[in-house]
């Protein structure tokens, strides 16, 4: 059986930060920011939010567009970096807010990539038979673990969350490869200990070589080519890590998915973010073949190539 989405959802905090926001606050401009990130304005969740609260309104509207009852969730699956506490996970706490009765549940840690993760694992228990119908949620409440003093990591991230269905569709469809990866050896590169700590530069050179590989990795592992392509969405972390990977694969700028002028990096929220978005105006249509491809703390990385 192959697993593919059947339902999407997103939930984007109402508070929106813009850079000259943050110009008032820490030593920096809206023209670094946006030339440096392609950053303009991120969203900021209420103090009185958690991570489950934007995850469990981003699942309300993936299980309604999925048209199912919360029952028929065999699992639920959260990607976070960012949970509301180490337990019980936030996959248990959307478990008992969606009334998922059946559902079983925990969460991922993978940083940016855990969506990716997320989705691979699920597509397991699909693809074996044993499940039918699977949520998978990327949330982040990253302004918790946002440093505001310390302008090299305070301008780049933002809260919000995104979640779809998994289920079982046709054999052209769904999943058709994957790929995950880490090498821990780079996990002092970027780390949580209160706050984000980051080497942006090692980052930046470790995410500019991965993203592209591991595009082309899905591809050759599904038997198709960069020409196949017809939409990639990538991590949301810096306009020109984006941009690397969009021409690895020789696309069009209108076919790469670009949020994070909008949103900053939501970490493992920005993949299923930006497809909703795309999905919903109207740029992914039947059968396109779409590469999402992350990295992120660990170092972790993944790819999925999925036909619509
Ligand atoms: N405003 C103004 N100046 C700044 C700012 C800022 N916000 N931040 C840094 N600078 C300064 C630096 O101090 C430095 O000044 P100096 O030359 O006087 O020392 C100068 O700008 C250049 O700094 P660099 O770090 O070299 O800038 P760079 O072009 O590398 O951009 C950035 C930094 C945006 C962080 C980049 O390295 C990057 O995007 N790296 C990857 C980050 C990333 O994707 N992280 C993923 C996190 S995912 C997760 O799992 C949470």
């Amino acid at each position: 059986m192959r697993a593919g989405i059947i339902g999407i959802g997103r939930y984007i905090p109402e508070k929106v930060v813009t850079n000259y926001d943050l110009e008032k606050i820490m030593d920096t401009s809206d023209e670094w920011i946006r030339t440096r990130t392609g950053i303009e304005e991120r969203r900021i969740a209420s103090d009185d939010m958690k991570t489950s609260d934007l995850g469990a309104r981003a699942a309300l509207e993936a299980i309604e567009d999925a048209k199912i009852s919360p029952e028929e969730i065999d699992m639920i699956i959260v990607a976070t970096a960012t949970p509301d506490q180490s337990f019980p996970s936030v996959a248990c706490v959307l478990q008992e807010r969606l009334g998922a009765k059946r559902a079983a549940a925990l969460d991922i840690s993978a940083a940016c990539s855990g969506f990716i993760y997320a989705m691979a694992t699920a597509e397991q228990f699909i693809q074996t038979g044993a499940y039918k119908k699977i949520l998978v949620v990327g949330a982040e409440k990253l302004s918790k673990i946002t440093d505001w003093n310390d302008r090299s990591t305070g301008v780049l991230f933002g809260d919000g969350a995104g979640a779809v269905v998994l289920g079982e569709v046709s054999d052209d469809r769904g999943i058709l490869s994957f790929e995950l990866g880490a090498d821990g050896s780079g996990g002092k590169h970027l780390y949580e200990k209160g706050h984000i700590v980051m080497n942006g530069r090692e980052v930046f050179k470790f995410a500019v070589r991965q993203m592209g590989e591991s595009s082309i990795n899905v591809l050759e592992k599904a038997g198709l080519t960069k020409e196949d392509v017809d939409f990639l969405i990538p991590h949301q972390a810096n306009i020109r890590i984006m941009e690397a990977a969009r021409q690895r694969l020789e696309l069009p700028e209108e076919k790469m998915s670009k949020t994070i002028h909008k949103y900053g990096n939501t970490s493992a929220a920005s993949i299923p973010i930006s497809l909703y978005e795309e999905v919903k105006a109207g740029k992914i249509k039947d059968g396109d073949l779409i590469v999402m491809v992350g990295f992120g703390g660990g170092l972790t990385w993944g790819a999925i190539a999925l036909r619509w």
